[in-house]
């Protein structure tokens, strides 16, 4: 038995990227690796919860010593999510897309001199807004991320405020900060209690001490 401060806990993880599929073979997807968001699992299950890893297609592999529950849609990570529910604390870290191709070709569409496809979209569930609504079973902890370019405690705020989860995990994602892509990060924790700035410090660092946090909401 896992010994540590989140012993005895289950916490869900959400990480990478989805892909949403144009037809069998195509499909649109983002530039998210995932590090972070297995930083954070790895970091949570070392602490010694049950992690529950719910991960569309990442560059970064799972963690050893989770659960891991592989998923490509956004509406595929719904379900998995409201599967994988109840949990102590429930953190967001995946980058979900916005839009689904509707009405996705079941077969491959194919290219016909002079003409164009044409897809149109409809909006893809919010996972974090969905269980922070919750009226029973939500996770006593429920994380959100927000990735910011301009006045970030202010978008992330209001961010928290309207997605209605616990705390947001925020950072200046502008190009000069080197943080997209890079191995550093730059956070501020919002809670219901304000704006908390963390020093610059690696990913791993920043899943470390984001850990802690949890287990010593948890306690
Ligand atoms: O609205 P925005 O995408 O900036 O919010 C980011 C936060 O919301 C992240 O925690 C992300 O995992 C979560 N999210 C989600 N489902 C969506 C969109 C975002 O869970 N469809």
């Amino acid at each position: 038995l896992m010994a540590g401060p989140l012993a005895g806990k289950r916490v869900l993880v959400t990480s990478g990227p989805t892909h949403e599929p144009i037809d069998p073979v195509r499909y649109i997807a983002n530039r998210s690796s995932g590090a972070q968001g297995s930083a954070i699992a790895r970091a949570i299950a070392a602490l010694g919860a049950h992690v529950v890893f719910v991960t569309g297609p990442a560059d970064v592999p799972p963690p050893e010593g989770v659960e891991v529950i592989r998923v490509r849609t956004a509406r595929e990570m719904l379900q998995a999510v409201e599967t994988a529910l109840p949990a102590d604390a429930a953190i967001f870290a995946a980058a979900v897309a916005d839009w689904h191709v509707t009405g996705a070709s079941a077969s491959k569409i194919k290219k016909t001199k002079g003409g164009m496809p044409s897809l149109q979209f409809a909006e893809n569930p919010d996972i974090l807004a969905t269980v922070s609504a919750m009226k029973a079973g939500r996770p006593g902890l429920v994380v959100g991320f927000a990735a910011e370019t301009d006045d970030v405690i202010a978008h992330a705020t209001a961010k928290r405020e309207r997605k209605g989860c616990d705390w947001i995990v925020a950072n200046d994602v502008s190009e000069s900060t080197g943080i997209m892509g890079g191995t550093e990060n730059d956070i501020t924790l919002i809670t219901k209690d304000g704006a908390e700035d963390w020093p610059r410090m690696s990913k791993t660092d920043v899943a470390a001490r984001l850990a802690d946090r949890i287990a010593q909401a948890l306690a």
